[in-house]
């Protein structure tokens, strides 16, 4: 589908619905008349299959308690198969009822209070928030950001996977927030040292439909033939990709029997609800009929990018905009025109943009912005001359 018929299709103002980005836009920031490029999710509705599939469910009317429905698995590893080559087992999956808490869950039995678990920053914030409010112990493997893009600091890991006794390794592939999709062989080399190591992996691989022009997302889970897998857990969600995250599903795939039975102990202890109803019916159509509606996102998000790349380029050479392989949040780095301390102020209060700030994901974001670009490009377009506007005034 094409960025047009995307476009007149899906987009959807979404204000007024308690919608976290908009309507919570004043909560968080001080003022409802912002250009909203912050929260993770997208301006537009499901595939229309999937609307459908929650009408008629809808419909019906009676909501009691419910099995995951056969179709939901055909779907997804279908989707999983045919797109990247992942075969998945239907005894390795579970369900939880969104990425972050299935990932508290993980670390609460693959780890015991004050155990180290490493994260590489700058990364998706709650990952350092699910750890610390584990009681759990915070190890940071800064990426080099080097003339190639980001890069995993190999030696660094290393050392500090044996000086502080690292049990666990959370791994963002493709990485939010700096749009990188990690090569099968920098997952290899990684996934490899962790099992010499002994570290456990858990890869969050949300983000992998969202990949830009010539980039290839490899799972962990289909590296060497599988040799990683039974070190490994791999967590991912269709919420991401279709814009369903206030529908409360997630995957976590488990091939080791041993860990797998340790989870679905744990999962006891919490008395946690395995995945939504409305979720499974929603994701089932979007994975059975979303591919066409993939590439409309994927057009629109393209398209922002650019824009914003050269738009902001163009004002400002200096201005770094780093390459985007997957995701739809930009990694812009203001740091060259903007001194930290007056971040916030010209970006928010003067240019009006609701976005999110590098430190949240890390002392090493500082002076940088996360732009999500999965809205429509009036929002964008709008946002980057109200910010290259305020720059410009600022340095004259
Ligand atoms: C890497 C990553 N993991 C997890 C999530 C959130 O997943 P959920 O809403 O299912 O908890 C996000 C959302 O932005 C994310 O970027």
């Amino acid at each position: 589908m094409n960025k047009d018929e995307f476009l007149a299709k899906y987009a959807v103002d979404r204000k007024n619905t308690n919608s976290v980005k908009w309507d919570g836009m004043a909560g968080e920031f001080g003022s409802a008349e912002l250009f909203p490029l912050w929260v993770a999710d997208t301006e537009f509705k499901l595939p229309e299959a999937a609307i459908a599939a929650l009408q008629k469910r809808i419909a019906h009317g009676a909501f009691g308690y419910s099995l995951t429905p056969t179709a939901y698995y055909d779907a997804y590893f279908a989707w999983q198969k045919e797109r990247y080559g992942i075969e998945l087992h239907r005894e390795w999956l579970r369900f939880g009822t969104g990425v972050v808490q299935s990932l508290s869950t993980l670390l609460q039995f693959l780890t015991q209070p004050g155990d180290s678990v490493m994260i590489m920053e700058p990364v998706y914030h709650p990952f350092r928030h699910v750890i610390e409010n584990n009681g759990r112990q915070v190890v940071v493997s800064e990426l080099v950001e080097a003339d190639n893009g980001y890069q995993m600091d190999l030696t660094d890991i290393a050392e500090k996977f044996s000086n502080k006794e690292v049990k666990v390794l959370m791994l963002c592939n493709p990485h939010n927030p700096v749009g990188r999709v990690w090569s099968e062989q920098e997952l290899t080399d990684l996934l490899e040292l962790c099992r010499q190591e002994q570290v456990i992996v858990i890869s969050d691989e949300i983000h992998h439909d969202l990949l830009l022009e010539g980039a290839h997302f490899t799972s962990a889970l289909s590296l060497k033939d599988g040799l990683y897998r039974d070190n490994m857990v791999m967590v991912d969600s269709p919420s991401k990709t279709f814009n369903m995250a206030g529908l409360l599903l997630s995957h976590v795939v488990i091939p080791n029997p041993q860990l797998r039975d340790r989870y679905d102990q744990q999962q006891e202890k919490l008395s946690a609800p395995a995945g939504n109803i409305l979720g499974f019916v929603a994701g089932e159509a979007a994975y059975r009929t979303g591919a066409e509606w993939l590439s409309g996102l994927l057009a629109v998000v393209a398209d922002n990018y650019k824009y914003l790349q050269e738009h902001l380029q163009a004002a400002f050479p200096a201005i770094k905009v780093t390459e985007l392989q997957g995701t739809y949040l930009a990694w812009v780095d203001l740091s060259a025109v903007v001194q930290e301390k007056d971040l916030k102020h010209l970006v928010q209060d003067e240019a009006k943009l609701a976005v999110d700030f590098g430190s949240m994901f890390g002392k090493s974001g500082a002076g940088h912005l996360r732009v999500n670009l999965a809205t429509t490009p009036e929002n964008l377009q709008a946002a980057v001359s109200s910010l290259v506007k305020t720059l410009q005034e600022n340095q004259a």
